[in-house]
């Protein structure tokens, strides 16, 4: 192993570019390499990869980008018989449209729910409530932005389809963050583990049944109207960036 590769799987001293030359590899042993990094980059531990290979690198990014619930995002240039592939995290680049948005917010929010539970688990309370006020937010702005704003534009059916499953467990989530928003205001440090543990679960059940049932119902939505797609994009931006805070810290005090 070159000293570039092991520094892609350990990770680098430092968050600059790191540049990894695979000529000469073949697409499966270059795999775990380019595997190894990009799920760096979708962790938010580095800023961008540039790879060298001589093989048409299409098929092993698609891979490797849906091993990775698409939080990266990547692009390959030729240059006569190789290429070179430039990987960025998703945060860092342009959304597609809401969907993508999404996505890659879920994603997000999972890293620094963990987080907040590591923090717990190593009784550093300081840190986890830190970042359990940022999560919460960003959690209540999630929601907003789906309950109040996609789904009335792109639709799901709220009565019996998965918009109405949607909107149900989001109460419930929500009802399950301010148990843990009440531990953290009442000291109770002991439940923090058990509560997160719960919510996680229920956490992952929602975004994978979102992103399976209801995401490609709005996707098709938002394909049918690229005016407004684009308009709900731009709002979403500002949204999750806080523009409408206000208003989402009167709906969910
Ligand atoms: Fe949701
Ligand atoms: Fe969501």
């Amino acid at each position: 192993m070159s000293n570039a590769q092991r520094d892609v799987i350990q990770g680098p001293a430092s968050n600059a570019s790191v540049s990894i030359d695979l000529l000469g590899q073949s697409d499966q042993a270059a795999r775990p390499v380019v595997f190894a990094a990009a799920q760096r980059l979708g962790l938010g531990l580095g800023q961008r990869l540039q790879i060298q290979v001589d093989f048409e690198p299409t098929s092993l990014m698609k891979a490797i980008s849906f091993q990775l619930r698409d939080s990266i995002s990547w692009s390959a240039t030729q240059h006569g018989p190789q290429w070179e592939i430039t990987v960025q995290p998703r945060a860092e680049a342009e959304a597609r449209d809401v969907v993508d948005l999404l996505t890659w917010d879920h994603f997000r929010l999972d890293r620094q729910f963990a987080d907040v539970l590591l923090a717990a688990n190593q009784n550093d309370i300081t840190e986890a409530e830190h970042i359990f006020k940022d999560y919460w937010i960003g959690l209540r702005r999630h929601v907003h932005l789906e309950n109040h704003v996609l789904g009335p534009a792109l639709g799901g059916d709220a009565e019996h389809g998965p918009l109405g499953d949607m909107l149900g467990e989001h109460d419930s989530i929500v009802e399950q963050v301010r148990i843990l928003e009440e531990a953290f205001n009442e000291k109770d440090y002991g439940l923090l583990a058990p509560i997160c543990a719960v919510l996680s679960g229920s956490l992952a059940k929602h975004e994978n049944r979102e992103e399976n049932a209801l995401f490609p119902i709005w996707q098709t939505a938002c394909n049918a109207d690229r005016g407004r797609a684009q308009e709900l994009l731009l709002r979403a931006k500002a949204l999750l960036a806080g523009a409408e805070d206000r208003e989402i810290c009167a709906l969910f005090p």
